[in-house]
């Protein structure tokens, strides 16, 4: 059986992504961080007029969910290896995010580690930038002290109000979750949409 690495550091892969170009006329939603990707390929499937795209740091990740995609005749999904952050830097321009997911991204428990984290104060003012006006930033964890520091994050950028959606009993399931919900693990999860410019 092949070995998955279960972790790499984001703050290890840098490159960049000048050549990417995102269709202009459709709904854009973004995952970081896909793992298998089950939830992408779905809401791919189930929303054919979005375009969908996933970064996922883990280059294997990327290698398994583009075989699954082959057996599929998606045309509304793109799949990247990289860091979340350098692509949302370099790809979507300003204003043009509609919905933005981040699920179960990994905790990096220990202080010194918690550059490595996706959502760092950094992150949230790029993900202001790129998202739309009425944009939606959707998060979810089982682990309540990355949900705290999060939600702590968010409390200081009033321009990101958490609001209640249906969403979370309707659409969301992804690999991580599934195996949570199994465990009995608590699950805290949140949509914030961006309010002002
Ligand atoms: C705990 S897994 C959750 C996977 C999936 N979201 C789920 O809920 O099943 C976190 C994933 O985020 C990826 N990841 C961590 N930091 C990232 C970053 N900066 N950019 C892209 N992916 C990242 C990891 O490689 C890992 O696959």
């Amino acid at each position: 059986m092949r070995r998955v690495r279960t972790h790499t550091n984001p703050l290890n892969i840098i490159h960049r992504f000048k050549d990417v170009k995102l269709p202009q006329n459709q709904d854009l939603d973004i995952e970081i961080g896909f793992g298998k990707g089950d939830f992408l390929m779905n809401w791919a499937k189930n929303n054919p007029d979005h375009y969908v795209v996933g970064i996922e740091v883990r280059k294997q990740m990327v290698v398994l969910l583009e075989e699954d995609l082959k057996k599929n005749t998606l045309n509304n999904i793109a799949i990247y290896h990289g860091n979340g952050q350098v692509f949302l830097e370099d790809v979507p321009l300003d204003n043009s995010i509609d919905r933005l997911f981040i699920f179960h991204p990994d905790p990096w428990f220990k202080s010194k580690h918690h550059k490595r984290r996706v959502i760092t104060p950094a992150f949230l003012t790029l993900a202001h930038q790129k998202l739309k006006c009425n944009g939606k930033l959707y998060i979810s964890t089982d682990v309540k002290l990355l949900f705290d520091d999060i939600t702590d994050l968010l409390k200081s950028m009033p321009a990101f109000e958490p609001i209640h959606d249906s969403f979370w009993e309707t659409a969301y399931q992804t690999h991580w979750s599934k195996f949570s919900k199994k465990d009995n693990r608590d699950s805290f999860v949140q949509t914030y949409i961006k309010n002002k410019q």
